[in-house]
């Protein structure tokens, strides 16, 4: 357990994961400039490959919520569900190649270099980085400026 409320918040967006087939719970809690929340859990298919992520599902309700452009921080966390109902596992969840490319979209449309905290099941540990470090040199909204 942290004392970051966002970081409790994804934890227990975890718990609502549809993982039968991987059986690793992710839950991940978005933060709007304003203090809005929006969750999201990671949600598989019996055709593994149409699975989500719970940063995908998250940035979809912030979206609904209060909009990409106002995205300001991000928790995520995950691991596996233990005989107790809550979400364990010692290894930090940093988001996966793709859910950069999609958190990246939301910080080049505000500029807000969003913060990212990635935390393990348990809660004990975190890793606190900005979307542009973990997405070095990305390719977003204004990589297109010169479309035509
Ligand atoms: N997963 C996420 O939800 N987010 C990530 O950033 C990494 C992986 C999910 C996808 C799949 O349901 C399970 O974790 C195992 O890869």
């Amino acid at each position: 357990m942290t004392s970051d409320s966002l970081v409790e918040q994804a934890r227990a967006a975890a718990l609502s994961a549809y993982a039968p087939y991987s059986k690793f719970s992710v839950g991940c809690a978005i933060e709007s400039v304003d203090g809005e929340i929006a969750l999201g859990a990671n949600m598989e298919n019996a055709c593994y490959r149409l699975g989500i992520c719970a940063e995908i599902s998250a940035l979809t309700a912030a979206r609904q919520a209060f909009g990409l452009d106002k995205v300001a921080r991000i928790a995520v966390a995950g691991g596996h569900v233990g005989p107790d109902g809550t979400l364990a596992g010692a290894a930090p969840v940093t988001p996966c190649g793709g859910c950069r490319q999609a958190i990246y979209e939301a910080a080049d449309l505000s500029g807000i270099d969003i913060e990212v905290v990635s935390a393990n099941g348990d809660g004990t540990e975190t890793i606190v980085k900005p979307i542009r470090a973990l997405l070095p040199d990305g390719f977003g909204p204004a990589s297109l400026k010169d479309a035509g």
